[in-house]
């Protein structure tokens, strides 16, 4: 470290008012990307990066930090700093000025390594633009469209965007996914990770009002209509086959709709109010009918939606009743993989009991005997009036406290989650060793960097690149200020 000197402080504090506030770096953000266009993260940017922006200043494509450390390339709403579009939800790069976005025909986001992290496998593109309606397209000079976001949907839908049955909105937190059937729209759950058998918790069926469903006519599609509600076509019949009405049906507004599969499994549509979104309809109207919403082993009071556990003597607090359970009692392995306590209570329900597949038994007994045999069976609840039998195949999720005793259920808690102390010695035993290991070996590393790092005296110094184009400056309208509450997960405005 050395001291700087009062001049060189002045040439900084200069620099940095110039930077500020010449018009070059202010409008940052480009109209369109040509071929060859290539940009990098700047290190002091803590929020957002714009690169490319609409015509009407509403939408802007840049780089969005998370967490942090980390990087989404992500379409933002300007006034409200909401990202509608990710192009990598599921995994996001890092936020180092080795990461890179460019554009070749295809736009490609680079990691720290030069790996092709995320493409649009567009060989033949000449420019990616900003469409008012939020659409990023990659087109050829012809105007031929190669590549559009709308057709790779993240969690949000906007207005006069298409919803075909090939794509599927999935959750900020991906337990969560949208997707069209042959006449309906239904809401899924990633209940049992790595299994594709994702458990249907909402189902709206076409109502075929103003036209009905044709068999072998084609395939259905979705679109958020301008005056306020989600139509159902079917391809090629400009009539809709289903009406999902917003509280402002039918009237034209004049912000913007958007429709979102929020973290909680809600499908919900709000409109841009001019400071704030406004909601405007849910597909799910009581707490307890949500897939989860007092997490695994909860318990939803259905008269007045409060949480608590399913055992009565764990207290329920921020969300979790247990550790978060996974996989089957199936397998080989070793330990107490395969072994579980049980848990009964009565007067409970499933949730979305009316989509889940039963089996009519004579007795509780029956059905738990059915469950207890079978290794890939988590839980089963029993209706004493109907006889039907509920066997659920994932790890147990929220359920609804009814006051009917006559419905009762059985769970399975995978051993060593909530009953601690009890056999797991030998387990705790082996972590500690390994955890004590592990941070051997860190420090060691660390103090051999350290060394390796001294020996190569200033080497580590960080590479800022004095722009050129490469990474534009910041953007003045989006002040730090509007950005704080910036996170991907758990975004619900
Ligand atoms: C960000 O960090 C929080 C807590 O530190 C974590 O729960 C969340 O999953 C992280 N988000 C992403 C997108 O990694
Ligand atoms: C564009 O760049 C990517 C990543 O470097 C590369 O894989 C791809 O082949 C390039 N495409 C063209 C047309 O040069
Ligand atoms: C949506 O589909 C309709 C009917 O197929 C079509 O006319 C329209 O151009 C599509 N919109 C977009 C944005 O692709
Ligand atoms: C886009 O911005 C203009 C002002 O530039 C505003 O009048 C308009 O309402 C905005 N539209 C949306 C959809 O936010
Ligand atoms: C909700 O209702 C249940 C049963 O009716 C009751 O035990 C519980 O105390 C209630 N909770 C709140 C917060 O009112
Ligand atoms: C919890 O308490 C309820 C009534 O308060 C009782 O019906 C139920 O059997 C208890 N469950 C357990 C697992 O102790
Ligand atoms: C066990 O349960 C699974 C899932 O519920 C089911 O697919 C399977 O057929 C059952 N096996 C037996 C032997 O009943
Ligand atoms: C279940 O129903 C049978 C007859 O249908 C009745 O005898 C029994 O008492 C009921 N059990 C419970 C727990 O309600």
């Amino acid at each position: 470290m050395t001291r700087l000197s009062s001049a060189q402080l002045l040439l900084i504090t200069l620099t940095v008012l110039v930077y500020v506030t010449s018009p070059p770096y202010v409008a940052a953000a480009q109209a369109e990307l040509p071929r060859g266009f290539k940009a990098a993260p700047d290190p002091s940017i803590q929020t957002f990066q714009p690169l490319l922006t609409d015509p009407t200043g509403n939408f802007s494509l840049g780089f969005l930090r998370v967490n942090k450390t980390q990087l989404a390339l992500a379409l933002l709403h300007v006034p409200s700093s909401d990202p509608f579009w990710l192009a990598n939800p599921t995994q996001l790069a890092r936020w180092s000025d080795r990461t890179t976005l460019l554009f070749n025909g295809s736009l490609v986001l680079l990691d720290s390594q030069s790996r092709v992290f995320w493409s649009t496998h567009t060989e033949t593109g000449d420019r990616v633009a900003i469409l008012d309606t939020s659409n990023v397209q990659i087109q050829t000079t012809q105007d031929n469209v190669l590549w559009q976001s709308f057709d790779v949907p993240t969690n949000t839908l906007v207005e006069n965007q298409n919803f075909t049955s090939t794509m599927k909105l999935v959750s900020s937190n991906g337990l969560y996914s949208m997707q069209l059937g042959n006449d309906f729209m239904g809401l899924y759950a990633k209940f049992k990770p790595g299994s594709n058998a994702d458990q249907m918790y909402w189902k709206h069926k076409a109502m075929e009002v103003k036209a009905q469903v044709v068999e072998g006519k084609g395939p259905i599609y979705a679109r958020v209509e301008p005056d306020g509600f989600i139509g159902m076509y079917q391809t090629g019949n400009p009539a809709p086959v289903d009406i999902q009405p917003f509280m402002t049906y039918p009237r034209l507004i004049n912000g913007l709709r958007k429709v979102r599969l929020e973290p909680d499994g809600n499908l919900k549509a709000y409109y841009w109010g001019g400071s704030n979104w406004a909601l405007d309809f849910q597909a799910i109207d009581t707490t307890c009918e949500l897939p989860s919403p007092c997490g695994s082993f909860g318990l939803c009071e259905a008269g007045n939606s409060s949480c608590s556990c399913l055992d009565n003597q764990t207290e329920f607090r921020s969300g979790e009743c247990f550790p978060v359970q996974s996989g089957d009692f199936c397998g080989s392995g070793w330990g107490e993989i395969n072994s579980f306590w049980v848990l009964r209570r009565s007067g409970v329900e499933l949730p979305y009991k009316e989509l889940m597949g039963y089996k009519t038994m004579s007795s509780y007994g029956e059905c738990e005997r059915t469950c207890e045999s079978n290794c890939s069976c988590w839980g089963a609840v029993y209706n004493n009036g109907s006889g039907f039998c509920y066997l659920i195949d994932y790890p147990i999720q929220s359920l609804v406290g009814v006051g009917d005793e006559s419905k009762m259920g059985y769970f399975k808690v995978r051993e060593g989650a909530g009953r601690k102390k009890i056999n797991v010695g030998v387990g705790v035993g082996i972590g500690v060793v390994c955890v004590a290991l592990l941070i051997f070996i860190g420090v060691v590393g660390v103090w051999r960097f350290r060394a390796w790092r001294r020996k190569r005296g200033g080497a580590g110094k960080r590479f800022m690149g004095q722009d050129g184009g490469v990474s534009p400056g910041p953007y003045k309208d989006l002040g730090s200020a509007s950005f704080k509450s910036i996170e991907i997960v758990g975004q619900n405005s």
